[in-house]
């Protein structure tokens, strides 16, 4: 018997990284999970038939693009019409660009705010309602050492995280009383796709090989100099959703091997 029998879980960005770690705790605990996020359909179906395969439990695929306030509505709508509830959100899409502020393209920032801010709060809006109805609920959302700390040449990236910050405390406010936990975890580098793409603007702005983007940036920043893994974050989120957890709310946990400690 899991701990998350008979609960549903929605993960935005899950078809990799992150997300998909955290899809696949939630099943392992024995939630019905919605994966959603970009990419092949045949690799997507792949991942959503193992999950059920290997977990025994519900898995359905979502399209749904967060940049799209009406698709993000409908996933929720959608979940709960298959499941009769969305009992754990988890706000885990994100994007990220590179470029010196005078050159930063102004649709990259409406994507990373559409994306990895706004998204949050168009889910947790559609998702509390039905929480509040049944008395539980846990929303999680992926933030980011970003969300303490800045770097050069993130802009939007950063101003997304730290915005993600104060929505966590707000909505956890909110909720105080409805048995509603939200709160916000923050990982250092995580090697994931997200990490990968942005090696190579990283060079460019910065002038340098892969493997000094590697060292000398990004974990440069890890006083443990070794990246944080997508099972760690999963870890973590699946705690968050424990009974354990009921009294952590508002809260963002830094995962970062020390970085944010410096
Ligand atoms: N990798 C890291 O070092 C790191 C560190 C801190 C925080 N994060 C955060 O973790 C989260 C997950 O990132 P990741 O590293 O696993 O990256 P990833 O690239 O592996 O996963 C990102 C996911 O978001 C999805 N996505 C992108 N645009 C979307 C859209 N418009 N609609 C729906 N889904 C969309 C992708 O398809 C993918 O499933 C992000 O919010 C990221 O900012 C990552």
């Amino acid at each position: 018997m899991g701990i998350l029998n008979g609960k549903t879980a929605v993960v935005t960005g899950s078809t990799s990284g992150i997300g998909l770690a955290c899809a696949q705790a939630f099943a392992g605990a024995g939630a019905n999970v919605v994966i959603n996020g970009m990419g092949g359909p045949a690799e997507i179906e792949k991942e959503r038939a193992a999950i059920e395969g290997e977990f025994g439990v519900k898995a359905i695929y979502s399209p749904a693009d967060m940049t799209k306030p009406h698709e993000i509505a409908q996933l929720i709508a959608h979940t709960e019409d298959a499941f009769g509830a969305v009992d754990i959100l988890v706000n885990n899409a994100g994007i990220q660009h590179v470029s010196p502020i005078e050159d930063f393209p102004a649709e990259k920032w409406d994507a990373i705010i559409a994306i990895n801010l706004s998204a949050a709060f168009h889910a947790i809006r559609a998702v509390v309602p039905g929480m509040k109805k049944r008395g539980w609920g846990r929303i999680i959302t992926t933030a980011s050492a970003h969300s303490l700390v800045a770097s050069p040449f993130k802009s939007a990236y950063v101003a997304a995280k730290h915005g993600i910050t104060g929505l966590t405390k707000t909505v956890a406010l909110e909720l105080a009383r409805s048995k509603i936990t939200c709160n916000c975890i923050s990982p250092g580098y995580v090697w994931t796709p997200l990490v990968e793409k942005q090696i190579p603007n990283t060079m460019a702005a910065r002038r340098m090989r892969r493997d000094e983007v590697i060292n000398d940036v990004l974990l440069a920043a890890q006083p443990t100099k070794e990246f944080v893994t997508v099972q760690q974050v999963a870890s973590l989120a699946l705690f968050l959703c424990s009974d354990d957890a009921a009294q952590i709310t508002g809260a963002n946990l830094s995962m970062d091997g020390g970085w944010t400690a410096a």
